[in-house]
């Protein structure tokens, strides 16, 4: 195949309308398109962040009208973990591969600072995956289990008195990575009064820290005026149940008091009804849109980037993969082989130095031997010298021996005579 010259520009389209003089067809594709959907089934993923027993584990039972069975999480955990299970769900022939990803743990360390690095590497991860997944030669995506998360419900605790450090930075992290979607958990447990001024005062405290949150879309004119409307709700005021009672003829979730009783779903008890309605009903598919089109392409271009590819130049001229991959592989090769000679030079400079120091000490080795060699002359013409001196004086000793016993005969001989 003929490489493709990405320097020349692409081919100019001219576009000219014309009438069809019978039918065709092709206005069937959105039908097909939906078909083909439904028949692969769809993928979401959600990810609540909250503290242990916000009533997490009880709104997704309740969002989902099913029992996921989940089993209370321990408070005495060292760091934050994230459990991920995944359900299928089926509603009217649509099926529906739900993950819920909880953190566990959440807020229960003393010190809270690194409370957002396992959520925000969770993210990364699913992010990454997806990414070698894109990379590789034969891509399997059709099939691929997509595990990033298109939706963060961030449980916010009711206390009335705004959001708590723990929940500003981490909601600052995570914001350009995954859809949030601010939720005041419990809400029965605060009054409406209350309620309101403690919207607001979350709000304002997003905006004075800059935390972008997620917003339903506008731009589609079907949904546009629902969705600005739920826009200046959020963050909604939810509660959840695993309990049911009789109204009327129909059995609905709530929470009894001995004071009365609030139902979940009734729009005048609390907002859970917009938030599903908001969530799963209308905005489901812009979520996932979101996540693949804009937070995901921003961590891809981030990736590739760190890999060392770019879409221009130093002097902003476009470039190609292929050919950033060429100048990479060549500065790759280049580097590799400086590496080498620096190795290569390294080792005969090394090998140089330790020639040099065997040479020093061999010369001393030897001059070691030479004053060895000296001393041991000079030592054994020493006792050489004085066994000679011992010698000639054992010469003398015997002479002088031989003398005394010669002068002692004569002496003795002398007397004998001089006797007689
Ligand atoms: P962990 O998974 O252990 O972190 O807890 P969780 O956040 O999943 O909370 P869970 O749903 O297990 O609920 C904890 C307790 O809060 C249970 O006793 C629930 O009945 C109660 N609870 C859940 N939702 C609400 C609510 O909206 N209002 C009130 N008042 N209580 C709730
Ligand atoms: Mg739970």
């Amino acid at each position: 195949m003929a490489p493709v010259d990405v320097d020349s520009p692409p081919i100019e389209i001219r576009l000219r309308n014309l009438t069809l003089s019978g039918h065709v067809g092709f206005d069937s594709l959105p039908d097909q398109l939906v078909s083909k959907s439904v028949q692969n089934g769809f993928i979401f993923n959600i990810m609540c962040i909250g503290e242990t027993g916000l009533g997490k584990s009880t709104l997704m039972d309740s969002l989902f009208n099913t029992d996921f069975e989940s089993t209370p999480s321990p408070h005495s955990l060292d760091s934050v973990q994230l459990k991920a299970h995944t359900y299928e769900l089926l509603e009217s022939q649509v099926r529906l591969k739900l993950t819920v990803v909880d953190t566990v743990g959440y807020g229960d360390q003393i010190n809270k600072e690194d409370s957002f690095s396992a959520i925000v590497d969770y993210i990364d991860a699913q992010f990454e995956y997806y990414l070698q997944e894109e990379l590789k030669i034969k891509r399997s995506l059709s099939t691929y289990h997509d595990s990033r998360i298109h939706v963060c419900l961030y449980f916010i605790s009711p206390t009335g008195h705004g959001l708590k450090s723990i929940d500003l930075v981490c909601m600052k992290q995570l914001d350009q990575k995954v859809n949030i979607i601010p939720i005041i958990a419990k809400a029965d447990t605060i009054s409406k009064t209350e309620l309101q001024k403690f919207k607001s005062k979350i709000i304002t405290e997003l905006k004075n820290n800059g935390v972008s949150i997620y917003q339903f879309p506008v731009d589609d004119e079907s949904v546009s005026e629902i969705n600005a409307t739920m826009n200046s709700h959020i963050p909604f005021a939810v509660i959840g149940s695993t309990d049911f009672i009789k109204v009327g003829n129909k059995m609905v979730r709530a929470r009894q008091y001995p004071w009365g009783t609030v139902q979940v779903e009734n729009e005048s008890h609390c907002e859970f009804g917009q938030l599903r309605e908001m969530l799963i009903r209308t905005n489901m598919e812009d979520m996932r849109e979101k996540t693949h089109c804009n937070l995901y392409e921003l961590y891809r271009k981030r990736r590739l980037e760190q890999m060392g590819f770019s879409d221009v130049d130093e002097n902003h001229k476009p470039v190609s993969f292929q050919q950033t991959f060429e100048t990479k592989r060549s500065t790759h090769l280049q580097e590799l082989q400086q590496n080498e000679e620096e190795i290569r030079q390294m080792f005969v400079a090394r090998v140089k130095g330790k020639e040099g120091e065997l040479k020093e000490a061999e010369k001393e080795l030897h001059a070691k031997f030479d004053k060895l060699k000296k001393a041991h002359a000079e030592e054994k013409k020493k006792i050489e010298d004085s066994s000679r001196k011992l010698e000639d004086e054992i010469l003398e000793f015997n002479r002088r021996k031989a003398q005394y016993q010669q002068m002692g005969h004569h002496t003795l001989t002398l007397g004998k005579t001089k006797k007689k």
